[in-house]
């Protein structure tokens, strides 16, 4: 039998006490599935004193990261802690130390892919990152291994599960999106600043790690557009359930042509309208899903738990155990991920995107408001497919009113510019909320 395989964890928070268990507990399943026994040798943390939920062996929790990742007993680091600064540097000693890297860093790579990735292919190390997109859904490996026959054309998906857990709870359990939020964070779905999650951070940077396997471009964060849920109101999970959708944060990406030199993919994050029929909107709480279309294959759909301790350590340690068995180390250099190999696609905005628009104004109910309004749509080729207005009350003629539009098929370049327009309008009560929506 091979050698045991030596394995530091730095950071035991949710997703390290996961893993932590899992080699703990299922070391025999572990062996039996690598060929060579996996041992845990040391675990860093910043507090050594704090409750972790599981029991280590005794003498390896410690505080000193530099001394776990020099340990010649160590041949994989496990980078658990997050953040772009210290965890960029383990990584990167690491790796110069000689370890194959696991990471569930998605802002890191989305940050660094290129400088971690060519430090792995000077140091004849792999990097793995399974955990990294969606949690426990192994969709990394099916992009990176069992779709390799196809040009991807497209990819919708649900990949942060704690905005899914809000907006479900919201559309269904009638919870405010503050009560949501803290349930997210107790059940260690959020990140350890859940701006990210909800400001479409976290989907961007996930999209941005998708988009470099599926396309070979290298995104940089500020190169996907974003929307989150942060402002999502509950008037508007109202009107799309009426209307027949359900409000879900979708990463996109879109390609055009399919494929080819000289193709386009344009790479965003909002808030869409799905048909409560469509398989998307049947994904619920922390569940991620991924619709990839593949020119070869067609559709596919991935789908499981994306957030969380057990789903995300699963992920982590079939890494582990790929290392284990050499097929990561194969995997890694085939896929020359953030080599800078040109596969013919730029990033492109996405105003050329086409699709149908959901838009909500709270607006004065005086003649000539709806006629403006439909005029600045027109001026933009912009054809409305419904509007529904309530009513003012009688006594209140001054009183706010929402008027709600679905448009036809339109460019999103030529949508926002009828927006930009309809907001300096004087008889909107505020600015105008609009959401693509997908049919
Ligand atoms: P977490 O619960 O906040 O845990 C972070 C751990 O890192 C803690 O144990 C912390 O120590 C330790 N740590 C932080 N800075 C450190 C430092 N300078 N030196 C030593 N230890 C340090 O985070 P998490 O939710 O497990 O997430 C970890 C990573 O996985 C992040 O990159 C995250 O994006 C990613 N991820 C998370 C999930 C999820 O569902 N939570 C899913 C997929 C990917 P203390 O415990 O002593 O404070
Ligand atoms: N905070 C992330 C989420 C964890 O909610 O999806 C999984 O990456």
């Amino acid at each position: 039998m091979a050698e045991p395989l030596g394995v530091a964890v730095i950071g035991c928070g949710t997703v390290g006490t996961g893993v932590v268990k899992i080699l703990t507990e299922q070391s025999g399943r572990l062996e039996q599935r690598s060929g060579r026994s996996i041992q845990l040798r040391r675990v860093v943390v910043r507090d050594p004193a704090k409750a972790r939920g599981v029991t280590l062996p005794s003498g390896i929790l410690g505080t000193d990261v530099a001394a776990a990742v020099r340990d010649p007993s160590v041949h994989v680091v496990i980078e658990l802690m997050g953040g772009t600064t210290t965890a960029k540097q383990v990584v990167l000693d690491a790796l110069s130390a000689g370890k194959h890297v696991i990471t569930a860093n998605k802002a890191l790579l989305a940050d660094a892919g290129a400088e971690v990735f060519a430090a792995a292919r000077a140091a004849e190390r792999a990097v793995c990152f399974e955990a990294a997109v969606a949690g426990g859904v192994p969709i990394i490996r099916a992009l990176a291994e069992s779709l390799t026959a196809n040009q991807v054309t497209s990819i919708q998906a649900i990949l942060n599960g704690t905005s899914n857990f809000i907006l479900t709870a919201m559309a269904d359990g009638g919870r405010s999106y503050a009560e949501a939020l803290v349930e997210a964070q107790k059940l260690g779905y959020a990140e350890a600043d859940p701006t990210l999650d909800v400001d479409g951070s976290d989907a961007a940077h996930k999209l941005a790690v998708l988009a470099q396997i599926a396309f070979g471009v290298a995104a940089r964060p500020h190169e996907i557009e974003r929307q989150g849920i942060d402002h999502i109101e509950a008037m508007d999970i109202r009107f799309a359930g009426e209307l027949g959708y359900t409000i879900k944060l979708l990463a996109e990406a879109w390609a055009s042509p399919a494929a080819g030199r000289n193709s386009t993919v344009a790479l965003h994050v909002a808030p869409v309208m799905v048909r409560k029929t469509d398989m998307l909107a049947q994904v619920r709480g922390a569940y991620n899903a991924i619709q990839v279309i593949g020119d070869v294959v067609g559709e596919t759909l991935y789908q499981g738990p994306g957030a969380g301790m057990m789903p995300t350590a699963s992920s982590v340690v079939a890494d582990l155990i790929d290392l284990a068995v050499g097929r990561a180390q194969k995997s890694f250099a085939a896929a020359k991920l953030w080599s800078g190999a040109d596969r013919g696609f730029s990033i492109e905005p996405s105003e050329k995107v086409r699709s149908r628009f959901y838009l909500r104004l709270l607006v004065r109910d005086q003649p000539g408001v709806l006629a403006d309004v439909c005029r600045a749509l027109a001026d933009e080729h912009i054809s409305i497919s419904s509007v529904i207005q309530h009513e003012a009350r009688e006594d209140h003629p001054d009183q706010l009113v929402p008027l709600v539009i679905m448009t036809h098929y339109a460019a999103t370049g030529h949508f926002r510019a009828a927006v930009k327009m309809i907001d300096t309008h004087p008889a909107l009560g505020g600015k105008a909320v609009s959401y693509p929506v997908d049919d």
